[in-house]
């Protein structure tokens, strides 16, 4: 029974097969079971290796085409890229200014990757290129986009050596720091008092309405000390250094010639301590200063870049405009703004004022 039951089960499970066909024949002839099961399974043996190597290599086929066009497809990314950061270079040094020189840079190639290396900000000179390099070399924990602008205002130099004269002390936007400094002579010509202290005319009213502001909010500023001449100064940094030696004065005081005070542009506000800065009234200027077109000069911010200690007192006029830029842009010092908006402007601004005429 149990080989008939056999033979049934082969001719219905495999109807049409050629396998089974010779199977079912050679049954029919009298050929030993056992023989045409070893037959069956041979020839199952070499069908199923042929199907598994064709599916394999279907498999891998699709695999390698998938990746060369995933590689197509990103370099062609890249060289979009790469396109894109060129021509943003290429306009920004159109409208590089001073240089004299815009458009001629060529890729320094000093952090290995190509489009950061590509891509120069507007406030590149390629004539500092040495220096920058040098700069970077020795301060390699600042990025190369801060380092141009650092640069750019000399802060590659020893503070007090090499230093420039201002060829504009009425400028409001001028920048006194321990690189560039006032004519001996120069004294403000339109001061005002506010309070006990005299500020030149715009400075001095955009004051007053700062500190009626704060008044409004029940908050008492006052301005302690003003415009300084050059001879005030002079007394005033040879005292703190007969106190603290010159290195300690130069933390805090500036060398005649060098003060923001002698413009007329700057005041002390309250008490000359750091505890101001915490006081409410201290709280209040910092945050709000910069809508009457105040900025705190020196702050732990940007130590590094003014050389001075915090002065959360020290106020220093550069118009509403200015001040509204280094706030909205979150610009910390008045050197950084200096570079990127006094010595070069960005393109849009150019091409904005290009128009006016
Ligand atoms: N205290 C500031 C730096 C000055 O003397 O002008
Ligand atoms: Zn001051």
């Amino acid at each position: 029974m149990a080989s008939g039951n056999e033979e049934e089960r082969s001719a219905r499970g495999h109807h049409g097969d050629k396998i089974i066909e010779i199977d079912y024949v050679e049954l029919k002839n009298g050929e030993d079971r056992a023989l045409v099961r070893r037959k069956k399974r041979r020839r199952r043996q070499k069908v199923k290796p042929a199907l598994i190597i064709l599916l394999v290599a279907v498999i891998a086929a699709i695999l390698v085409a998938v990746l060369i066009l995933g590689s197509v497809s990103k370099d062609a990314a890249g060289r979009e890229k790469d396109a894109g950061s060129t021509g943003a270079s290429a306009a920004a040094d159109g409208d590089a200014g001073d240089s004299g020189a815009a458009g001629t840079q060529e890729d320094d190639g000093e952090d290995g990757d190509a489009d950061t290396a590509d891509a120069k900000p507007y406030y590149y000179n390629p004539e500092r290129e040495g220096r920058y390099a040098a700069f970077a070399d020795a301060h390699p924990e600042i990025g190369m986009e801060d380092v141009y602008w650092m640069v750019d205002c000399d802060l590659d130099v020893a503070p007090y050596e090499d230093t420039h004269p201002l060829p504009d002390p009425n400028d409001i936007l001028l920048m006194v720091n321990k690189h560039f400094y006032l004519p001996d002579g120069f004294a403000p010509t339109d001061l005002v008092p506010v309070g006990n202290t005299m500020m030149r005319a715009e400075a001095g009213a955009a004051m007053q309405e700062m500190i009626d502001a704060a008044a409004a909010e029940g908050l008492n500023l006052w301005s302690q000390s003003g415009y300084r001449s050059y001879g005030v100064q002079v007394n005033l940094y040879a005292d703190y250094s007969a106190q603290g030696g010159v290195e300690g004065a130069d933390t805090h005081s500036a060398r005649p010639g060098y003060s923001e005070h002698q413009t007329g542009l700057t005041t002390d506000l309250n008490t000359i301590t750091d505890a101001f800065g915490d006081t409410a009234e201290g709280k209040w200027v910092a945050e709000n200063c910069w809508q009457y077109g105040y900025i705190v000069r020196y702050t732990k911010e940007n130590t590094d870049v003014t050389l001075y200690k915090p002065e959360p007192w020290h106020m220093r006029y550069i118009g509403r405009d200015a001040a509204k830029v280094m706030h909205d842009e979150g610009i910390l010092s008045l050197e950084e703004y200096w570079v990127k908006y006094v010595l070069y402007q960005p393109p849009e601004t150019s091409a904005a004022g290009a128009g006016v005429g």
